[in-house]
């Protein structure tokens, strides 16, 4: 049984996404945000200032003896989530960490442990599927429209979309990998919500480094290091199957010779299949989006597609995750998205990454 607070007082660590939390903590009801803490005090102290956090901290042990925090969202580079959010469990808080949970099962195993032990929430920020037209979707499923869902294919894949080149998200000690554990574990993460969290069981997949070794197909995301290194994938494929025979097809990119970035997930059922959608504009000179959701029906013998046009959710569900995390807290209630799906990604992510190196199909443990 979770928790239940009279008020949320909340802190995040890291200056970067952290603001989409700072916003989500300032606008959900019975919540505020008392401080916030990066390592680089200038940007900890900027975006405070613009966003109207009262305290800054460059070290979020110290930040977490503030009296009465009893929330924090972490939003460090992946391999800091482990350390920092157990960390905090036994500092007494509740945590929404930012995906992926960790970089390995291992890391991300000792956290869900962590949140058990103090009997603390530890939830996932799984932004996608608090979007409203994930949420329509589910809702569709859930009420049994489109059947037994079997197979599904999903995927991130980018252009030209290598964030910060030498970075923290190109060194594999600090990210845990590239586009597979940056981009494919939020559509990953949808698709497998969608189908009820199905239990995986093999993976199959293969990774490539075609582009970031040359620095070519750099994106616009992150704080680049001309100095760093490259030592992950910039290319990830793959296939999971489950305990109930269903399976997934997975793509990941930061770079290839594609059309456009696309972000997707197509499901196929016994009634009916859906897509949701974001297709972009040409790469460089365009940067919209445009999000779509169809259902692929069978009516009266006909084959009928359904366009369902949603209003859109500009932060993509990253200030409703937060919103949802404070109402479970003040409820009582367990997230929608909880650490331990979390680390079921991450035991899938650990698999496909052994698979690619090994070549063979590797269980899921
Ligand atoms: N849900 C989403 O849509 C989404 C989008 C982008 C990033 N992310 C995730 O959020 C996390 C952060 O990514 P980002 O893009 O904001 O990276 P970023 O590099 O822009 O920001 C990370 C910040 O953390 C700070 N930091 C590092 N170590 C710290 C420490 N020990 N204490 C305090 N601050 C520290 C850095 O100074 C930096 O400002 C990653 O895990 C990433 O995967 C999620």
């Amino acid at each position: 049984m979770a928790e239940k607070l009279s008020k949320v007082r909340a802190a995040v660590i890291g200056a970067g996404i952290g603001k989409f939390h700072i916003k989500g903590f300032q606008s959900a009801a019975g919540a505020e945000c008392v401080a916030l803490c990066d390592l680089n005090g200038d940007l900890a102290k900027q975006v405070a200032d613009d966003l109207g956090v009262p305290q800054v901290f460059t070290d979020y042990k110290k930040m977490l003896k503030l009296p009465g925090l009893n929330a924090v969202s972490v939003c460090v580079p992946n391999a800091l989530h482990g350390p920092v959010v157990v960390d905090c469990l036994n500092a007494g808080v509740n945590v929404l960490c930012e995906k992926p949970l960790s970089i390995n099962a291992a890391e991300g195993k000792k956290m869900t442990d962590a949140a058990k032990a103090n009997g603390k929430m530890l939830m996932m920020q799984f932004n996608n599927r608090y979007r409203p037209e994930s949420q329509l979707l589910k809702s569709y499923i859930d009420a049994g429209e489109l059947g037994d869902l079997y197979f599904a294919r999903c995927g991130w894949i980018r252009r030209n979309g290598i964030p910060g080149w030498g970075g923290w998200f190109t060194t594999h000690k600090m990210a845990g990998g590239g586009p597979l554990i940056d981009l494919a574990v939020h559509m990953l993460d949808l698709t497998m919500w969608l189908m009820g969290n199905p239990e995986p069981v093999t993976c199959m997949a293969a990774t490539y480094q075609k582009f970031g070794p040359k620095m070519e197909c750099l994106g616009p995301w992150g704080t680049p290091n001309k100095k760093g290194k490259y030592d992950v994938e910039d290319m990830a494929v793959g296939m999971i199957r489950f305990a109930g025979g269903q399976t997934i097809l997975l793509e990941a990119s930061w770079a290839s010779r594609i059309k456009r970035e696309w972000v997707y997930s197509t499901l196929c059922g016994t009634k009916a299949g859906a897509s949701l959608e974001r297709v972009f504009g040409f790469d460089g000179v365009d940067d919209s989006s445009i999000d779509t959701l169809e259902v692929f029906t069978q009516e009266h013998g006909v084959p009928v597609n359904r366009q369902l046009i949603v209003e859109p959710d500009p932060a993509m569900g990253r200030i409703k995750a937060v919103e949802h995390f404070c109402d479970c807290l003040l409820k009582g209630k367990e997230p929608l998205s909880p650490g331990t799906d979390g680390l079921r990604i991450m035991k899938i992510l650990d698999a496909m990454y052994q698979s690619a190196k090994s070549g063979k199909a590797v269980n899921v443990r």
